[in-house]
């Protein structure tokens, strides 16, 4: 899969690209990752990409032509544009799942107060990784980018992410490790049983229990 990215910052991509699993996802050939700057596209003897707003009102509007011109060198039959916005649509784990079975994607940052609205008629989908608002796109970029590189096949091990929070609408189930007790707090004598079934049936229990207590909205879907 590639994934083209077109920032005003492209900086903020080094540590995410350049450490952990997705450093790894790229090295191992999974994953191809380009950071773009929008600047870079831009006709303006100073590079200029935002301009004042029609109409008045505080904040800089992100310009439609540099990201006309950066589509235009970039975009293929196979790509799909993603924008990041508060105002697009819920980003989730099922997207996700959609997004990783892709060739190729492009995603837009924005920064300043807005886009061009025109901007909008150059992508298929508008994504918001949730109702707040960050300074720019780059955070829900690599928000977006890590939870679709770590599906791709080889990246992680499928039984990982099978068991993940949010397949089948449920949350996932506690996990313990070394050591058995401490301060007073033990592992469930269950999980130390050896009993596979009994192992199964806890884990579920506690599932339906927890999304129950915390997320009954997703209760509710499953
Ligand atoms: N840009 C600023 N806030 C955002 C959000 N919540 N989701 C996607 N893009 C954004």
């Amino acid at each position: 899969m590639k994934i083209d990215i077109l920032t005003l910052f492209p900086d903020m991509f080094n540590g995410f690209i350049n450490e952990s699993i997705i450093k790894r996802a790229i090295d191992f050939k999974k994953v191809e990752i380009n950071i773009y700057n929008i600047r870079d596209y831009s006709k303006d003897p100073h590079k200029k990409v935002d301009d004042y707003g029609f109409g008045g009102g505080k904040g800089m509007v992100l310009k439609i032509e540099p990201i006309y011109d950066a589509l235009e060198s970039i975009k293929t039959n196979d790509s799909k544009v993603i924008l990041m916005t508060p105002q697009g649509i819920k980003y989730n784990q099922a997207k996700a799942y959609e997004l990783s079975s892709l060739k190729h994607i492009i995603i837009i940052c924005g920064h300043y107060e807005g886009y061009d609205e025109r901007i909008r008629s150059l992508v298929d989908i508008e994504l918001s990784i949730g109702d707040y608002v960050l300074t720019g796109g780059e955070i829900p970029a690599m928000a977006v980018c890590d939870s679709v590189i770590r599906l791709i096949d080889g990246v992680i091990e499928k039984e990982s992410h099978e068991k993940d929070s949010f397949n089948e609408n449920l949350l996932d189930y506690p996990v313990y490790t070394h050591p058995k007790e401490f301060k007073g707090m033990k592992v469930p004598d269950v999980l130390l049983s050896g009993h596979h079934a009994n192992i199964a049936k806890w884990r579920r229990e506690e599932q339906i229990k927890r999304t129950k207590d915390r997320r009954p909205d997703l209760l509710e879907k499953s």
